[in-house]
């Protein structure tokens, strides 16, 4: 290990991911102690800057995590005299062999392990790829790229991207990043699932009445409209985010820890699940409203939007997975930007008790005694269970409680951001939390079609207001399988 280094490119260092997430995030790395001893940080973009100004944009975006930590200033001094920073085109060879060369003077004679961030529109890419692996590769040691989404916009596209890729780098060396799967909670489903004996058993259609996965964001798309209006909230949550969360979620038990394995089993889900239908989709968009004398805009009053764009910033959607576990269980999705909270989680809801003892006494509504698991990803990470209980006192009266653990309130330490763990499992090898491209035609088989018919036959999207709850197709959309939204009660 002394012998060898790792050198960490950032290609397209100056934009906002490599700013807000990736230089903080191999910060907190760094800080940790978890980098190898021989590290160097390069960020390559087409802008012209010196080492000290790449130093200086970096440094505005580092923080220690938790307030006052010993030797914070000192760390992020050392941490910055090890990042520098090259400028050059996206598709020239020269340049990347410029970078090279820099990257070889570092290294020093020893092994040379590379770690490739792409940070750049899908339209350069391919041209980035194709450079750094033809010019900049590793000579004796390893060379990984990361990728970010998107991975194209459906099937073909992805499939095109996917044998571009793969003339230069082998499966084994492209990390598709997804970063909902580096979420803390994300990666407990599984510790949940498989460590506990009082889950796993009720695992399936026998107990589970349905799952929801919700996404909602209290802010639109101020800012990135020229990038969102191409692909949607289908694209940009749920194909991905949403998706891996259900498949760690409805995957059988995994023959081991093993990437391949968890893998291969999240593959096999995929592929038992039926393809999105159209009357199984509500999509909506966002307007104006005027609230506490603010005005927030509307979708389309980005300068990048088309005025009769059709984009949805919501959309809710069934699935349904045909296999002996899950056969008629509805997995209801729901993503939507500018709602009133922002709050990413899973709530699985159970069947009701068979020939209840105490349906008397909980009302009308059965419903509502019926247990629900709910994992919030965040913000305020949470696992809670609601039970039903009896009102203490004299009467009999049910009540539902909560069963809770509250993360910040059972642990003192802060919880990492996703990009670092998964920039440490890709330094370190680790695959597990990183997309194969067979999971990725999977994910897209699921949503290509209905992306297709909603696009040709112009479907108008439902409005709803800045700052709401979200349109009423929603609802709707539940109502047909007898579900009602957890989140909303
Ligand atoms: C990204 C999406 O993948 O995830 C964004 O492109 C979204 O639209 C973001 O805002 C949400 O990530 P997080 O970690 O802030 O929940």
């Amino acid at each position: 290990e002394g012998k060898s280094t790792v050198s960490i490119t950032v290609v397209g260092a100056s934009g906002d991911l490599a700013k807000k997430k990736i230089f903080p995030a191999l910060f907190a790395l760094y800080y940790e102690g978890c980098l190898p001893e021989h590290f160097t940080i390069f960020g390559y973009a087409r802008s012209k800057m010196t080492d000290a100004e790449l130093r200086n944009m970096v440094s505005r975006t580092l923080t220690c995590r938790i307030d006052k930590r010993e030797n914070c200033d000192e760390k992020m001094e050392q941490f910055l005299k090890r990042c520098f920073y090259l400028s050059g085109q996206y598709d020239s060879q020269e340049n990347f062999a410029d970078l090279d060369r820099k990257l070889k003077e570092h290294e020093a004679g020893r092994v040379s392990n590379r770690l490739f961030y792409l940070s750049v529109p899908p339209n350069i890419f391919i041209d980035a790829v194709r450079c750094a692996s033809l010019s900049a590769s590793s000579a004796n040691g390893w060379t990984r790229v990361i990728v970010e989404k998107p991975f194209g916009r459906d099937s073909d596209s992805s499939a095109a991207l996917t044998r571009a890729l793969k003339q230069y780098l082998d499966e084994d060396q492209i990390f598709r990043i997804d970063h909902y799967l580096g979420k803390e909670l994300v990666e407990n489903l599984s510790v949940l699932r498989f460590s506990n004996l009082i889950f796993e058993p009720l695992w399936s259609r026998q107990y589970i009445r349905n799952v929801q996965l919700i996404f909602s964001e209290d802010f639109g798309t101020e800012g990135r409209g020229g990038y969102f209006d191409n692909y949607g909230i289908i694209r940009d949550i749920m194909q991905n985010h949403l998706l891996q969360i259900l498949a760690l979620f409805a995957m059988e038990t995994p023959v081991s820890l093993d990437a391949e394995d968890i893998r291969n089993e999240k593959v096999k889900v995929l592929r038992s699940m039926r393809p999105l239908q159209l009357e199984d989709v509500a999509i909506a968009q966002y307007k104006s409203h005027t609230r506490g004398g603010v005005t927030y805009p509307a979708y389309k009053d980005d300068k990048a939007v088309p005025k009769d764009s059709l984009t949805p910033t919501f959309a809710a959607a069934a699935f349904f997975i045909d296999n002996a576990r899950w056969d008629g269980v509805p997995f209801l999705m729901k993503a939507g930007k500018a709602l009133h909270n922002r709050r990413t989680e899973i709530r699985v809801q159970f069947r009701h008790v068979p020939g209840n003892l105490y349906k008397r006494n909980i009302g009308t509504d059965l419903d509502l005694a019926t247990n629900e698991l709910v994992i919030r990803v965040q913000p305020d990470e949470a696992i809670y269970l609601k039970i039903n209980n009896k009102v203490p006192g004299l009467g009999m009266r049910l009540d539902r409680s909560n069963l809770n653990l509250l993360y910040s309130a059972r642990y003192s330490k802060e919880i990492p951001d996703a990009y670092e763990r998964l920039l440490l499992d890709a330094i370190e090898g680790e695959r597990r939390l990183f997309i194969r491209s067979d999971e990725l035609d999977a994910a897209w088989s699921l949503f290509t079609p209905v992306l297709k018919e909603l696009e040709e036959k112009k479907i108008v999207p439902e409005y709803y207001p800045y700052g709401s709850r979200g349109p009423v197709g929603a609802h709707y959309l539940a109502a047909r399988y007898k579900v009602r939204w957890g989140d909303l009660e």
